[in-house]
């Protein structure tokens, strides 16, 4: 393997260690810095804080390559760039909490042989105000690049690996260069690479404003196929054949047209909103985005509405929440659509179970008032009523009629239409899912 460029990256979480790992798997020596001690000893130790599929495996291979501490010097004095990737949290405004991205601008010394790669998502403009930063306390010679990350959490080692695009928004100096060069094997042939990534080399603004506008599209996709669900709820079609008839345009392409219970996680709900103040800020109103948070907030409760036709009042009523991270092979419950629905079945009187197969733990640490059973069946015995929130697969697979003999009702709502329906009535049980006429 040539021999590949050293790089530092600030921060340990989800998008530091996936793209940490990523590159020492390209043959890179990562520097991995986090302020926090605890977190870097249990890197050292080999102990991954999230569960993301793959990513221990990968990081055990590439160990020898891999380098955890604490000061942020290791990684000025290995490495030329430094990959920042802490948190940007939005904040009661709605904007992003850049606080810890200005820590790292504050902590870099004068170097004209460094650059500050960004991949926290930031709003459009950070990277001009940083460069001005730079200038004003005399670290003119600092480079900067905008290489904003597009991972899924649940497949982010593929996405890292198969990336549908780079995109690379610099000053056109060597700082861009040297990223568009570490990311060269995952570039199509054209570009000299072996892999399906495209290259967008643009402007630090442009960069930025993908970012924010491809996952603020995205949110819209998911809002718009949901209200078309609650459309088809009205008059009998079924959405998902509307989705796949639509999705076959390809122009419009098949891919987050699942209608479901809410988009949740640690980006869309706060990139959206941030697309929405950055407008707002600029003295622009981004009428659109506003839909889409509404939509957002309404497809959570819709679920209420549902269990009532089916129940009754739901006081004293026991629901089973199957699912409770923010989607499957994840155990990041940031806004997560259950966080949403136990409250308002709580306060609707309901008592509720529920089971998660990894995210428990943090739900615990969200969800109060709620009974967090062993496993599925636990959680369901009992129940008036199902309902799925979150389609991990094992959920798919349940035995139907074992199921129907231990709820004391019959109700089965599918939030993410991931089951069988024939399956579930063909057991006694009523289904309801999203949108299914
Ligand atoms: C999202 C983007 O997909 C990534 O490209 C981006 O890098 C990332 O945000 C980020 O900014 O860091 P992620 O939040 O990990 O990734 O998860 P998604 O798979 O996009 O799902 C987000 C939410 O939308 C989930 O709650 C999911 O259940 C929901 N969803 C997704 C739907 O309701 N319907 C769909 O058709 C697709």
């Amino acid at each position: 393997m040539a021999e590949r460029e050293p790089i530092g990256v600030i921060g340990t979480g989800y998008v530091g260690l996936v793209t940490a790992a990523g590159f020492a798997e390209l043959g890179s020596d990562v520097y991995c810095i986090d302020i926090d001690a605890g977190k870097i000893e249990r890197l050292k130790q080999g102990e991954i804080p999230i569960y993301e599929p793959g990513l221990t495996e990968m990081i055990a291979r590439n160990r020898e390559r891999m380098h955890f501490s604490t000061d942020i010097q290791d990684a000025l004095d290995n490495a030329r760039l430094l990959f920042v990737a802490v948190g940007t949290p939005p904040t009661y405004s709605g904007d992003a909490d850049l606080s810890a991205v200005h820590a790292v601008v504050g902590a870099m010394p004068a170097s004209d042989r460094h650059a500050l790669v960004m991949k926290s998502t930031v709003p459009c403009g950070t990277g001009k105000n940083i460069k001005r930063l730079f200038e004003e306390q005399g670290k003119s010679g600092f480079r900067y690049v905008s290489c904003p990350e597009f991972l899924k959490e649940g497949s982010a080692i593929d996405d890292f690996l198969q990336p549908d695009r780079v995109v690379v928004g610099d000053d056109g100096d060597w700082a861009g260069d040297a990223v568009v060069e570490l990311y060269r094997p995952l570039l199509t042939a054209e570009h000299g690479g072996e892999g399906p990534g495209e290259l967008v080399r643009t402007d630090i603004a442009s960069a930025e404003m993908v970012k924010l506008a491809a996952n603020a599209f995205l949110a819209t996709k998911i809002s718009f196929i949901n209200e078309i669900a609650n459309v088809c709820e009205e008059t009998g079609a079924d959405v998902l054949e509307v989705a796949k008839g639509m999705g076959l345009d390809s122009r419009i392409g098949p891919k987050f047209l699942q209608p479901g219970i809410g988009f949740g996680g640690s980006c869309f709900p706060k990139d959206v909103t941030a697309l929405k103040q950055l407008a707002g800020n600029s003295g622009y109103h981004f009428q659109l985005l506003n839909s889409v948070i509404e939509v957002n907030e309404l497809q959570k409760r819709r679920v209420i509405g549902k269990l009532e036709k089916h129940l009754g009042p739901l006081v004293g009523k026991r629901i089973a929440l199957l699912g409770l991270a923010f989607k499957p092979n994840t155990d990041d419950m940031r806004e997560a659509s259950s966080l949403v629905l136990s409250a308002r079945l709580q306060a609707a009187g309901a008592l509720v179970s529920a089971f998660d197969p990894i995210a428990e733990d943090e739900a615990r640490k969200l969800i109060q008032g709620v009974r967090f059973a062993e496993d599925a069946l636990d959680a369901l015995t009992d129940a008036d009523a199902l309902v799925l929130v979150t389609e991990w697969d094992e959920f798919r697979t349940l035995d139907w009629t074992q199921v129907a003999r231990l709820m004391a009702g019959t109700t089965v709502i599918d939030g993410r239409n991931a089951l069988d329906p024939d399956a579930v009535r063909g057991a006694g049980l009523t289904y309801e899912g999203i949108g299914r006429g």
